[in-house]
């Protein structure tokens, strides 16, 4: 079924619940998800929020921070004004219901993560980002002026392609007028108009084997703004979480939170010695992409599956009191945090790249907006400090609201727009080869674009995903649409602009580290 509203919001996490429920008292919403409200990386978000609250922290401390661990990449101006805006965005989602934990003075109980130099985390237990979740579904469900549908997957943006006009390369007049959306219950496409259109759909985990994030992940709002010829950028720099359970058959891969290392948990090799100190001075708590590539060079050198993390020193009642949700799913599968060691491994998590948004979260495309991390806002550079992307999120769905409530009376509802063309197609007899397909780009993508990277690598895994574009592209051709055929495009579109990006750069910085191109010794020990 066709749509019209003011605003159309694609995706249902922190960053587009918060951004519908700004403009909600101003015109008509339309709110799409492809799976069920909840589902998506916010949900999952375990260690906090970052925001400077009390002293001896300071609004200084926080953009340095940052910036140190961006690599030089960040955009200062952005960096500023998040830090400078957080507090106000913190109060907002308290104001909205979510809770965060206070201390026995009352106060926010601040936690620690790598890279950050005070204790700026605030958190709900371990399961914050399930807590913001859960208040924000609340508010959305009850406004009258949101029409929330789930199972509705955006497939494309409806662009002046759809007019009739091909658009073969970005030029300053390409402007959004929607999304063209497959209702995954009945099949059909629907046209959804719009004359604000907001990308909110998250990160693209999936791209890799072993990720944390869950199967939504498949980074469709920047595969759409790439073929809509939008400017798409940092997607060499992707973060890899050191620290996720190792589990084998997990999927997607469960979290144990930085503030378990903030709060003092070691890392081990399997003979139980401690090893991150021969990486860097800050130990466990160095910045993740640091750990990250000292496990991974340990795992590789010793032949191992996974290194241990270890808290077994510290009171288990604390722990258990501030990692709940950690503790019962370690005991889930035989595993007492208080007794035991974690077996953990690095898992695609976060990726710095994305839709180039400005400081309003403004897209290059006309009246299209990307907000959370679908943008890259250049806030994170090369490099993202822990739980600066719930925030950023928050922050430029308020920047955006304010701004794109400006543009929408003078953005109409286009006409002319034609329905989704079916002609030629039929459903996919064999789905097994979407399945394998997904599987192969998986693989791809992790042996050869994973944490260390190399130029060698980069061309093969350029050249294997080329024949799996050809083959996808001929099926996407002749084939009604599924959501597993949209994604495994998406994700292959993904992959390319990830290699392209990691393959064009001559140098190791942030998250993107080549042995063709080693630090030099002053960089690593920046
Ligand atoms: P998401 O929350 O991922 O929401 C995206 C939404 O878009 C989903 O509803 C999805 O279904 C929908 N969607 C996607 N594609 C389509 C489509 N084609 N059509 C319709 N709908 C679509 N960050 C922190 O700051 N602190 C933390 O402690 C923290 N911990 C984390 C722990 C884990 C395990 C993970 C995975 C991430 C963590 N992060 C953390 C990162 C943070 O959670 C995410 O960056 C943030 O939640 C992203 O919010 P978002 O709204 O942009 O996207
Ligand atoms: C974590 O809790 O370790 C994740 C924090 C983040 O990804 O920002």
């Amino acid at each position: 079924m066709n749509r019209e509203a003011d605003f159309l919001v694609i995706g249902s996490g922190v960053a587009g619940l918060s951004y519908a429920l700004k403009v909600a008292e101003f015109g008509r919403v339309t709110l799409v998800t492809k799976g069920t409200l909840d589902e998506s990386n916010t949900t999952y978000a375990q260690g906090g929020i970052s925001a400077v609250t009390y002293d001896p922290d300071s609004f200084e401390k926080h953009v340095q921070d940052t910036l140190t661990c961006g690599a030089g990449m960040c955009n200062e101006e952005a960096v500023r004004m998040v830090v400078r805006e957080a507090p106000a965005q913190i109060r907002q989602l308290v104001q909205w219901g979510a809770e965060f934990d206070l201390n026995s003075q009352g106060a926010y109980d601040l936690h620690r993560e790598g890279g950050h130099s005070e204790h700026r985390i605030l958190h709900h237990k371990d399961s914050t980002g399930a807590e913001v979740q859960r208040a924000l579904i609340q508010q959305a469900r009850a406004h009258r002026n949101i029409e929330i549908l789930e199972h509705h997957f955006a497939i494309d943006l409806v662009t002046q392609h759809h007019l009739g006009k091909m658009v073969r390369r970005y030029t300053p007049d390409t402007a959004c007028y929607g999304a063209y959306v497959l209702d995954l219950q009945t099949q059909q496409v629907g046209t959804f108009l719009a004359r604000i259109t907001v990308l909110a759909t998250g990160g693209t985990g999936n791209v890799y084997h072993t990720t944390t994030n869950p199967p939504v992940a498949t980074g469709d709002g920047t595969a759409m703004v790439y073929r809509a010829k939008g400017v798409v950028e940092n997607m060499a720099y992707v973060q890899f979480h050191p620290t996720a359970l190792y589990n084998a058959g997990d999927r997607p891969s469960f979290l144990i939170t930085e503030a378990l290392r903030g709060f003092g948990a070691l890392l081990r090799t399997k003979d139980g010695r401690e090893f991150m100190h021969k990486y860097d001075e800050r130990g466990a708590l160095a910045p993740r992409d640091i750990v990250a590539r000292a496990i991974d060079n340990e795992m590789k050198m010793r032949g191992d599956d996974f290194v241990y993390l270890d808290v077994t020193h510290k009171p288990a009642d604390e722990i258990r009191q501030h990692f709940p949700n950690i503790c019962k799913k370690c005991l889930s599968i035989g595993i007492d945090v208080a007794k035991d060691y974690i077996p953990v491994a690095p898992a695609a998590h976060y990726i710095c790249g994305g839709v180039r948004v400005n400081l309003d979260g403004l897209s290059s495309i006309k009246n299209l907006y990307a907000v959370g991390e679908t943008a890259c806002t250049g806030l994170h550079g090369a490099n993202r400090l822990a739980s600066n992307s719930l925030i950023e999120a928050v922050v430029y769905a308020d920047r955006a609201a304010k701004r794109s409530l400006q543009d929408v009376g003078s953005a109409a509802l286009q006409q002319g727009i034609p329905d989704w063309d079916y002609e030629g197609t039929s459903h996919p007899e064999e789905m097994v080869l979407i399945a394998q397909s997904y599987k192969e780009v998986q693989q791809i993508m992790s042996y050869y674009v994973g944490i260390v990277r190399s130029n060698i690598r980069l061309e093969r895994a350029f050249a294997r995903l080329g024949i799996l574009y050809k083959e996808t592209e001929q099926l996407y051709r002749v084939s009604t649409l599924t959501q597993q055929l949209c994604e495994l495009r998406n994700l292959i579109q993904l992959g390319y602009l990830i290699i392209k990006e990691a393959y064009a750069m001559r140098e190791s910085r942030g998250l993107h580290y080549s042995i063709d191109y080693p630090p030099k010794k002053a960089e690593r020990e920046a």
